[in-house]
């Protein structure tokens, strides 16, 4: 009688598709625990991360491993800290921003209170360096500096943002700037992980970084698009919310650059008088915003970011079919709704 021992070399999974990283980062999610007391300081912790959102740091992890090893066990703990980190600058964020609406549900702060979305937010964050700390003890080193680095960073990003909610002689450079620390970083650093916990040379984790560095600038740049022109369901978030804050958002910034002296002047009254309509106040500046043609200028430098981040890949040391996956995210990231 023959006994199948292992698998025929058919069977043994190699490359998981994107679903499939999903699957397993929705189901490691789901396992997390935060049901001690207090429930005040918990209970939001498990409700922000049982919203869902796109998952896509902890996704591109597994999925950049996933290009150097057959197995993405060594990738998990990393994504999870990244997923877990990540909701937290949102709740902080959202406080931060005024919103109201997250993942089409009310945020935080709203449901809880200012106190709670603070103090949940910093528990996220220890939480986060606790699930860092079990990964693999060859990579922790590296993997601590990295997020350490990136997560001071983000908050160097957050306070930029928040600088220039009340400038209006804000440059492109310095929003390219703003956007590469808040947003472009955590995207980068997440492939990085992958590219460490996969063991990629030196070479390809830096090539990995500067790819989520360019995918990391379109994901911001489309983020303030569908702030504008985003439909409020799919977006989950609302419409307008940028503009009411005086956000420096890229559409704001050449607005204010390439107005006539009239749309100046419109903009100019809303952005000294805060106690007007709000509802006028975004149907104004998406009117201007439509004048000067914003959407297509946005889109454009979204696809040239997307183009700068394929040029990366090119200079990476493996093999062509060990791509597909990644340049299959990018792409579903570049055609985003939500
Ligand atoms: C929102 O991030 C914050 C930004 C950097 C724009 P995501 O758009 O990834 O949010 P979720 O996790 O999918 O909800
Ligand atoms: C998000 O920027 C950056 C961080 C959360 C660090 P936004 O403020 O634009 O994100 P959303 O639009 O609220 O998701
Ligand atoms: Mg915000
Ligand atoms: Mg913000
Ligand atoms: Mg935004």
């Amino acid at each position: 009688m023959q006994l199948f021992l292992y698998k025929p070399a058919s069977c043994i999974k190699t490359m998981f598709s994107y679903n499939e990283v999903l699957q397993r980062v929705e189901y490691e999610i789901s396992q997390l625990r935060f049901n001690k007391s207090p429930n005040s300081l918990y209970v939001p912790i498990e409700y922000i991360l049982s919203l869902g959102g796109k998952r896509i740091r902890p996704a591109l992890t597994l999925v950049a491993c996933n290009i150097y090893s057959d197995t993405i066990e060594p990738s998990i703990a990393p994504a999870l800290c990244l997923e877990v980190f990540h909701n937290f600058t949102l709740l902080h964020d959202d406080l931060m921003d005024q919103a109201d609406k997250r993942r089409n549900k009310s945020t935080v702060h709203k449901l809880w209170g200012e106190n709670t979305a603070i103090l949940s937010g910093d528990a996220m964050l220890i939480a986060a360096y606790r699930l860092i700390a079990d990964s693999s003890p060859m990579h922790l080193k590296e993997l601590l500096d990295l997020f350490t680095a990136t997560a001071l960073d983000i908050c160097g990003g957050q306070q930029y943002d928040m600088e220039f909610e009340v400038r209006t002689d804000v440059t492109e450079a310095e929003y390219l700037k703003m956007i590469h620390l808040k947003t472009a970083i955590l995207i980068a650093c997440s492939l990085k992980m992958g590219a460490i916990t996969g063991g990629a040379s030196k070479e390809d984790a830096r090539h990995l970084y500067q790819y989520g560095l360019c995918i990391g600038m379109a994901f911001q740049l489309q983020d303030d698009l569908l702030d504008v022109y985003g439909d409020t369901h799919t977006f989950g978030k609302n419409i307008g919310g940028d503009i009411l804050c005086d956000k420096k958002t890229f559409l704001l910034i050449h607005a204010l650059t390439h107005a006539s002296a009239e749309q100046k002047r419109e903009m100019y009254q809303y952005l000294e008088q805060k106690t007007l309509d709000p509802l006028r106040k975004i149907e104004t500046f998406r009117r201007i915003y439509d004048e000067l043609g914003l959407k297509e200028i946005t889109l454009s430098r979204i696809e040239a970011f997307y183009d700068e981040a394929l040029s990366n890949l090119k200079q990476l040391n493996a093999p062509e079919e060990r791509l597909t996956v990644l340049k299959e995210t990018g792409k579903i990231l570049l055609h985003r709704k939500s």
